[in-house]
């Protein structure tokens, strides 16, 4: 059953000229890993200024879908627009360039073992400024206190626990004062406290600096508080796109089967 001809919102690219659109949009990108097929022409626009939430199954290929957009992986086919600019075929001194607009909060944090919070959060600051040490350490301890982590700058990652590394994490991903910022699941293994001063923030950068984020995330309460629109990756296709309204009214089975988290569906369990 093709659930998607019955849902035309899922392909709101018709409707861009990815030449001139403002944000980004990712038209038709497949990706496999082996005989693994992950992405499968897979569509997605993310308008300038908003909070675009990607749901989806484990395994999907959301945090693959992410990484495309600054072409940390590489599509198989397709093509990815960022400002009306085509990333798939950019120069690397371009792409560079382009990186400078956005922040990436990794699944994993993905902090360097070895260096210190601070010197990790400010490690793009030290490449692409001609700041002081001082005023780098300035700005690291300035990042590390809005998602409120303090005193933590001249200890290593293995120091942290779970929550603060995603935290610090999210401090080195804002440090740069990004335009765009992908967060791949920003409040998993955070207190529900933590969790939603988490979205406060990612509100708050919205709302005062017109921040554009791509948010991956398994936290409906989160999705639901932070998005102007939300997306369901399935089958390596984005099968729904909506807004929280819209999510939470819609008759999609696969939407209803996964908000409601019922283990009967079109959705496969295990
Ligand atoms: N670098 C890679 N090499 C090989 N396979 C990969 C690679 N990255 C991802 N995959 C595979 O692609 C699929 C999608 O992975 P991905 O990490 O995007 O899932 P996800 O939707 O983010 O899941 P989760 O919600 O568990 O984080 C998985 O089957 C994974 O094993
Ligand atoms: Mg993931």
């Amino acid at each position: 059953m093709d659930i998607s001809l019955n849902f035309p919102e899922a392909n709101d690219l018709r409707v861009a000229d990815p030449t001139v659109h403002q944000g980004i949009v990712i038209q038709g990108v497949s990706k496999s890993f082996g005989p693994k097929k992950v992405l499968q022409q897979c569509d997605l626009l993310v308008n300038k200024g908003e909070t675009l939430v990607v749901i989806g199954r484990s395994g999907e290929g959301k945090s693959v879908l992410l990484k495309h957009i600054v072409r940390l992986l590489e599509p198989d086919e397709g093509k990815i627009w960022i400002e009306g600019t085509e990333i798939t075929e950019l120069s690397t001194r371009k792409l560079m360039k382009l990186r400078r607009k956005f922040g990436f909060l990794f699944q994993g944090a993905a902090l360097f073992d070895s260096m210190t919070i601070c010197k990790n959060i400010g490690l793009a600051l030290e490449e692409h400024t001609d700041w002081s040490p001082e005023k780098i350490r300035a700005r690291a301890c300035e990042c590390l206190a809005l998602v409120g982590l303090k005193q933590v700058e001249d200890k290593l990652p293995s120091a942290l626990s779970g929550g603060m590394k995603k935290r610090a994490g999210l401090a080195r991903a804002i440090v740069m004062k990004p335009e765009y910022i992908l967060y791949d699941e920003p409040t998993t293994g955070l207190d529900p406290i933590t969790g939603d001063s988490i979205n406060d923030l990612i509100i708050k950068g919205k709302q005062e600096l017109g921040v554009t984020s791509v948010v991956v995330t398994h936290d409906l309460p989160s999705a639901f508080k932070i998005a102007d629109r939300i997306a369901m990756l399935n089958g390596g296709k984005i099968v729904f796109t909506g807004t929280v309204e819209e999510v939470q009214n819609t008759d999609h089975p696969m939407v209803r089967q996964f908000i409601e988290g019922n283990s009967r569906g079109p959705l496969e369990t295990f």
